[in-house]
């Protein structure tokens, strides 16, 4: 744009004569009118009151005339300007409330409609349970490792150290498939698992294995032919008791809490040497004179059976294909309805496997 000009004749800048100007007033005035929503509007306004818009160019068209003209088309543009700016701001205000009343309409939420009629179900305890051992122990580093259910015999018995006419083969009542020489059993414990891991890797290894294991048991409020359970497993070098017993003193706390520690008694199991159960202690009493008091939970005693647990057997090392002169490991196993059981007080290990919604959807909100 060039400064004032004597010489300029305002007749001759084509968009400042009165008419010119007045037919962009109009444009402005008619698209305004025929915006439909706030949109449209937006471009309306760019194109009629933006900075390249006619008018707007018409402005600054104003600095180039001679000062005599100056009044007179800052005036007419000034105006035609204001009214644009004026019909914008008007229509924008109807189309915003009529934007408003719609919203009003079309999002209306009918507050008396019954809710949610379909019952939320939620995930079973045990799975979330599992889960959560599972966290425990992938925090320390461990992995998580499955196997199958049916699983072979050589497995689930031999390989750790139950060979066929071990006294501890009949201690686990083993639910046998067909063909009865098939060499195929419903796993009975999760420790099969921790022999595929031995036979597949080598060491240094960290596993806890979650699992459903079966036995001939009867459904009653303590026992189920089908059950769950965690076992652990580390085969490293210089791995000793102290590492098991720190290990699952970890694992009750994570549990029932801080505090909750946990006791070795001696014990038999085949895969381990020495063997131990794990006790915890009791959680409701902490083992405070609890004979004095009836503790119901862990009947006086002062401390309740977990799981059982031990160094790893040379023989199962050997088995499973690591050198026991350079690696030794701990095992541990705990049955995880009981784990549910203590942690929840649930009494009747029936509510676990009977599927009743009302049982699970009690512990829908628990992650
Ligand atoms: N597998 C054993 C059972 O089911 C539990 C266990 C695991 C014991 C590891 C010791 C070591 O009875």
């Amino acid at each position: 744009m060039s400064g004032p000009n004597t010489e300029y004749d305002p007749v001759a800048v084509t968009p400042l004569k009165a008419d010119e100007v007045e037919a962009m007033r109009v444009a402005a005035l008619d698209a305004v009118a025929a915006a439909r929503d706030l949109e449209a509007l937006k471009r309306v306004r760019t194109e009629h009151a933006g900075d390249r818009s006619p008018l707007a160019l018409a402005n600054r068209e104003i600095g180039a005339l001679p000062p005599q003209a100056r009044k007179d088309a800052g005036m007419r543009v000034g105006r035609a300007r204001g009214d644009v700016n004026q019909a914008l701001a008007a229509r924008q205000a109807e189309l915003e409330a009529e934007a408003e009343a719609r919203m009003l309409v079309e999002e209306t939420v009918d507050v008396t409609l019954p809710w949610d009629l379909t019952p939320q179900g939620a995930r079973h305890p045990l799975t979330t349970l599992q889960e959560l051992v599972g966290d425990v122990f992938v925090a320390m580093g461990w992995e998580v490792a499955e196997g199958p259910e049916v699983e072979a015999e050589w497995l689930n018995f031999d390989a750790l150290n139950l060979g066929a006419d071990h006294p501890a083969r009949t201690m686990q009542d083993t639910f046998w498939l067909e063909p009865a020489d098939g060499g195929l059993v419903m796993r009975t414990h999760t420790s099969p698992v921790q022999a595929r891991t031995m036979l597949q890797r080598r060491p240094p290894i960290y596993v806890v294995c979650p699992g459903r294991v079966f036995r001939t048991d009867e459904l009653d409020a303590t026992h189920t032919p089908v059950f769950s359970q965690v076992e652990g497993l580390v085969v490293d070098r210089g791995i000793t008791m102290a590492h098991l017993k720190g290990t699952l003193d970890h694992f009750g706390e994570a549990m029932f809490g801080e505090g909750i520690t946990t006791r070795f008694r001696p014990s038999y199991f085949p895969f381990t040497e020495p063997s131990a159960e794990v006790d915890l202690v009791c959680f409701v009493c902490r083992g405070r004179e609890p004979a004095v008091h009836g503790c119901r939970t862990c009947k006086g005693e002062g401390w309740i059976e977990w799981g059982g647990c031990g160094v790893v057997n040379p023989r199962v090392l050997a088995a499973c294909g690591i050198d026991s002169e350079t690696y030794t490991g701990f095992a541990f196993g705990m049955g995880l309805e009981r784990t549910l059981m203590f942690r929840h007080g649930v009494e009747d290990m029936r509510d676990l496997v009977e599927g009743d919604v009302r049982f699970t959807a009690a512990f829908g909100t628990e992650i």
